[in-house]
């Protein structure tokens, strides 16, 4: 049954509203540091992509780290079952851009979410494409039907003079072998991935295609059936990193954050979610979108469980 979207969406929008003033932007990338933290909008597109939304549902944002549920289904749809060699699929239990386990796992980092297994998501992207950036935003053009997805020069260009953490791992990535191209490169296509800039509804119609089981939105197949629920399955465990246990508990759906305060979250078979609130939590995960997340799933009893 279709809910009667105008009523669900006023009270996910009250559901929000006592934390709209929590939180923290991330300011580890100047950049983002200056966006409004009262901002909060909500899509939802269905298999057909046909989408609806409430608040700033057509403000651009930084996608950031919703970019590698992206990266990682362009490399699956090439390299199949070949790519788990490379990175686990296992939850972190550390922050995203943590170094301890990396070392101690021997560069097989955790998953593709962390920021280790996304740097060789990317290498792997790179290697296949030539140019990993430039698929990625032609993909996302075509999966939104909007073609002026775009990358935002400006945090790409923030990210990359404050990027030390990254640029070490993707160092010790490449110490350890686990590297194809040089860390240059991989570090400047994975800055300009996150710096690509959406709204939550080109975010909810482009993230179609795990709902679809795979079918892009021209109804070709981008990703088996299989391929599509491992990347789901990887999500729950890990698409909102060491808070992925609490998110499942809460919302109960595969999901995926940024630091740019988006959260893109996939019901298969139905439909797709992206909410945005740029305040984040301690884990790196939007205050307001999680709230909106789990007011939507909890009003609809829509959830994968
Ligand atoms: O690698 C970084 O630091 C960022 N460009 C992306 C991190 C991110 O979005 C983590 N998400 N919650």
């Amino acid at each position: 049954m279709v809910p009667d979207y105008e009523v669900l969406f006023e009270q996910v929008t009250r559901a929000v509203g006592p934390v709209l003033g929590g939180g923290q932007v991330a300011d580890y990338i100047p950049a983002l540091a200056r966006v409004d933290p009262a901002r909060f909008g909500f899509a939802v597109a269905d298999l057909a992509t046909c989408t609806c939304g409430t608040g700033d549902w057509k403000v651009p944002f930084s996608i950031q780290s919703i970019s590698k549920i992206f990266t990682l289904a362009l490399v699956l749809a090439v390299d199949g079952d070949a790519l788990w060699n490379r990175v686990g699929k296992e939850p972190s239990g550390a922050p995203f851009n943590s170094f301890a386990q990396l070392e101690r796992e021997r560069g097989i980092p955790r998953n593709p979410f962390v920021n280790a297994g996304a740097l060789i998501v990317t290498d792997r992207l790179l290697t296949l494409t030539g140019d990993a950036r430039t698929a990625l935003r032609e993909f996302l053009r075509a999966e939104s039907g909007n073609p002026d997805v775009d990358f935002d020069a400006r945090v790409a260009e923030s990210e990359q003079r404050h990027g030390h953490r990254n640029s070490a791992l993707a160092h010790l990535l490449a110490d350890l072998g686990r590297l194809d191209n040089p860390v240059e490169a991989v570090l400047e296509h994975y800055f300009w991935q996150c710096s690509l800039t959406m709204n939550c509804r080109d975010l909810a119609r482009a993230a179609g295609f795990l709902a679809r089981h795979g079918l892009r939105a021209d109804h070709s197949r981008l990703l088996t059936r299989s391929e599509a629920k491992r990347v789901n399955a990887v999500m729950l465990i890990g698409g909102t990193y060491d808070a992925a246990g609490e998110f499942a508990h809460r919302v109960g759906l595969p999901a995926k954050s940024g630091v740019g305060g988006g959260i893109v979250a996939i019901i298969p078979g139905r439909c797709t979610l992206c909410a945005w609130g740029p305040a984040l939590d301690g884990h790196g995960n939007s205050l307001a979108a999680v709230t909106a997340l789990d007011a939507f799933t909890t009003l609809t009893g829509w959830s994968i469980f």
